[in-house]
């Protein structure tokens, strides 16, 4: 089995910087391609915000941040990812998108470099379709925000080999993760249980069952649930949501992966959640406050 010692990792959002950012500080030389400056610029402060943060809590030493961010390389050249020993995808929740970029990959980098996408919702089989290497093709779904969150989904499709699969379940625990199997199901586990849950405290919103900040105590301190509902919706992003939801009713038909009219709505307005200033809260003030719906 070949060592894995560079990680290529595409796009620098909310997640392809967290999964930039377990890599580098597990030692790993990565490169993170982005579209433009403005957002890989956006990202690194992004990185450099949670290693900060690591250190402040005692979790990380401050010379061990240093060398992660040492190892954190950023491009706007796909090319510059032809010598990568694995690739992680983590770009928009695009088919088409996605497909485009592992099409360039795929003729650019060796035949040993495995393929993982970080997709939430649409299959790895319609991507390693795509490409010539759809036996060294898997999902690694991590979870938001990545640097604190353990697990990481290892999926496996139909075309997924045994050895490719193994390789990436030990990479995943090469960065501190806890790694479980998953079948190639959109959704895989976590979402498939999780999307329709998020789901429904919108339509018990819409339809008046209990206040945005109820709903979040309820399930809060009812569940034990680390965060409400809501607020977790804009922590992951409404605007992902949302999309998570269409790809996953498109492929079950069923009622529960709808996405509710009210969640439309607030994507069509710009509330895209805590990363556009504005969600179901209003983040713009300290501590942040409920928004006014017009419900
Ligand atoms: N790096 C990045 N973010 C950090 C961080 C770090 N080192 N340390 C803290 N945070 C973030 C928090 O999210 C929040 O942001 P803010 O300061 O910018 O407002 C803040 O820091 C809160 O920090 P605290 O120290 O008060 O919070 P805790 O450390 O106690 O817990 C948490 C934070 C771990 C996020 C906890 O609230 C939690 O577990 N929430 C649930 C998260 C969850 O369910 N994630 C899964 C989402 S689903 C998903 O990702 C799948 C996808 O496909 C949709």
């Amino acid at each position: 089995m070949a060592e894995i010692q560079r990680v290529g990792v595409l796009g620098c959002g909310l997640m392809g910087s967290g999964i930039a950012q377990v890599a580098a500080s597990a030692g790993y030389a990565t490169i993170v391609r982005e579209v433009s400056s403005e957002i890989i610029q956006k990202g690194r402060a992004g990185i450099e915000k949670s290693l900060a943060k690591l250190v402040e809590k005692g979790k990380l030493a401050a010379e061990a941040r240093e060398a992660a961010l040492q190892r954190l390389a950023f491009t706007t050249n796909t090319a510059e990812l032809k010598t990568c020993d694995i690739v992680i995808e983590a770009v928009t929740e695009d088919l088409d998108v996605k497909n485009a970029l592992w099409k360039e990959l795929d003729a650019l980098c060796g035949p040993a470099t495995i393929f993982a996408s970080n997709t939430s919702s649409l299959t790895i089989a319609a991507m390693a379709a795509a490409t010539r290497r759809a036996d060294r093709f898997v999902g690694l779904h991590f979870f938001n925000p990545v640097p604190l969150m353990p697990l990481v989904e290892v999926v496996r499709t139909v075309t997924t080999t045994e050895e490719t699969f193994k390789r990436a379940y030990a990479f995943a625990q090469s960065l501190g993760k806890e790694p479980v199997a998953a079948k190639d199901n959109s959704g895989f586990i976590v979402n498939l249980l999780l999307v329709p849950y998020l789901l429904d405290a919108i339509r018990g919103l819409e339809r008046g069952v209990g206040s945005v900040a109820d709903i979040d105590k309820a399930m809060q301190l009812g569940c034990g649930y680390p965060m409400g509902p809501l607020t977790l919706l804009d922590f992951v992003g409404l605007d992902t949501t949302y999309k998570i939801a269409e790809i996953m009713f498109a492929e079950y038909r069923e009622p529960k992966y709808a996405p509710p009219p009210l969640l439309k709505r607030m994507v069509l307005a710009g509330m895209h959640g805590k990363k556009s200033g504005k969600g179901f809260y209003d983040y713009s003030v300290t501590p942040p406050t409920v928004s006014s719906l017009g419900l």
